[in-house]
C-alpha cells in the first residue's frame, strides 16, 4: 500500500527556540522516523515574507533554521526537505487556486482577522497576506498531501484548504486533489522566560543557537511564582514557569525534590532551582547545539540538501501541474509538455 503523504511547513524567522523544538520539530522527527508516511518538510520562506518581505534576511534565516532542523534530527535521506520558493510550480498552483477562492472567505479567516489587529495592519497588509491560506493550500495540494501535522491554531487554514481543493476539483471536473486532514498533536504549551507562551515576537525565548552562558542568564532572570517574594515564602511550583520548564528537561526524581523543597521554602529560586534548570537545558541541547555549530559552517552542504530536496519535490510538483493544465484545457492535449519547459 502507498504510504500517506504528510506535509508541513515552518516559517524561517530567526532560529528555532525550545518552544518550537518541543512542539513542532520533535513531532516532525517522530513522524519521519515512524516510517509510516512519506514526509515533506519545507521552509516556508514566502509565508515568512507575507508580513515583511525582507527576503535577504529571510534567506539567511532559512539556512539558520535548516541547520536547526537537521541538528534536531530531520534527515534528508528520510524526508523531502526543501525551500518553498525553490519550486516554481508552486507559483502556478497558487495562481490557479486564486480562481477557486473568494475574497469574502479570506476576510472571514479568523487567523487573518487576529493578525491584522495584533500587528496593526488594518488597511496596510499586503495582498499576499490576505492570500496566505491560498498559498498554504497550494503548498499542500501540490504534493497531494493528505495529513498535515499542525497545532489547533492552524485549523482554519486547513479548513480553507479543503474548501479550495474541493472547489478546484469541481472546476477541473475531476478529483485531482485529496482533501487533507489535520494531524492534530497535542503541542505542549512551553512558557517563555516571562511566563507567557514562548514566542519569537514576545522576545521571551531560549534558542537552540543561544550558547550555554546566554541560556544561563536568561533562565536566572526568569519570572517565578509571584507569591514567592522572599526565600522564606513557600512557593507554588505549578504556578511557576521555571518549574514548567523543569518538567520538560529534568528527571522525575529531581522534579519531586524541587516540588517539595519549593513548597517548604527550603531551596532558593536564584541559587538552586534556576541554575539546575539552566544546567538541565544545556545538557539536553548539548549535542544538537554542537551539530548546529558544525552545520552553519557548511553552507555548501546545506545548499546540497535544499537542492536535492527541491529536485524530489519538483518532480512531483510538475506532474501535478501538468494534470491541472490538462484538466482545465489550458493546454491542447496533443502538445508535448516538454515543449512548454
Ligand atoms: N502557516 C504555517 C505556520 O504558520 C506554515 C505553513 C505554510 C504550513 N505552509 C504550510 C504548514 C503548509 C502546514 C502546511 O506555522
Ligand atoms: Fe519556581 Fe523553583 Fe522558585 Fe519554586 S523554587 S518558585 S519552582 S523557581
Amino acid at each position: 500500500m502507498n504510504k500517506q503523504v504528510v506535509l508541513s511547513g515552518i516559517r524561517p524567522t530567526g532560529s528555532l527556540h525550545i518552544g518550537n523544538i518541543l512542539g513542532v520539530v520533535n513531532n516532525m522527527v517522530t513522524l519521519q522516523n515512524s516510517d509510516k508516511y512519506r514526509c515533506f518538510f519545507f521552509l516556508a520562506d514566502l509565508h515568512a515574507g507575507t508580513t515583511n518581505p525582507n527576503f535577504h534576511k529571510i534567506a539567511e534565516d532559512t539556512y539558520s533554521v535548516l541547520a536547526d532542523l537537521i541538528a534536531c534530527g530531520l534527515d534528508p535521506e528520510k524526508s523531502v526537505i526543501f525551500r518553498q520558493s525553490d519550486i516554481p510550480e508552486l507559483f502556478q498552483l497558487y495562481t490557479f487556486f486564486c480562481f477557486a477562492t473568494t475574497v469574502a472567505e479570506l476576510e472571514r479567516n479568523p487567523i487573518y482577522k487576529e493578525q491584522i489587529t495584533q500587528l496593526n495592519l488594518k488597511g496596510k497588509g499586503l495582498s499576499i497576506f490576505l492570500n496566505y491560506p491560498v498559498l498554504q493550500a497550494a503548498d499542500i495540494c501540490l504534493y497531494k498531501a493528505e495529513l498535515i501535522p499542525v497545532g489547533q491554531d492552524q485549523i482554519p487554514h486547513i479548513e480553507l484548504t479543503r474548501r479550495i481543493a474541493k472547489r478546484f476539483n469541481e472546476l477541473c471536473g475531476t478529483s485531482i486533489f485529496p482533501l487533507p486532514e489535520p494531524l492534530l498533536t497535542d503541542f505542549p504549551k512551553v512558557p517563555g522566560t516571562d511566563g507567557r507562551k514562548m514566542s519569537k515576537s514576545y522576545n521571551n525565548f531560549i534558542a537552540l543557537s543561544d550558547d550555554e552562558k546566554t541560556t544561563y542568564t536568561k533562565v536566572v532572570n526568569m519570572l517565578t511564582d509571584v507569591k514567592r517574594a522572599r526565600l522564606s515564602d513557600p512557593g507554588h511550583p505549578e504556578e511557576c514557569p521555571v518549574f514548567t520548564l523543569h518538567k520538560f528537561f529534568s528527571y522525575t526524581e529531581d522534579l519531586k525534590a524541587i516540588k517539595s523543597q519549593c513548597e517548604s521554602a527550603s531551596i532558593s529560586c536564584k541559587y538552586d532551582c534556576k541554575p539546575a534548570l539552566a544546567q538541565a537545558i544545556n545538557k539536553t541541547l548539548h549535542e544538537p547545539r554542537k551539530k548546529r555549530m558544525e552545520l552553519v559552517q557548511q553552507h555548501d552542504f546545506l545548499t546540497g540538501i535544499l537542492r536535492q530536496g527541491g529536485q524530489k519535490a519538483r518532480a512531483i510538483a510538475s506532474a501535478t501541474i501538468k494534470e491541472v493544465r490538462k484538466a482545465l484545457r489550458l493546454v491542447a492535449n496533443e502538445i508535448d509538455f516538454k515543449e512548454l519547459g
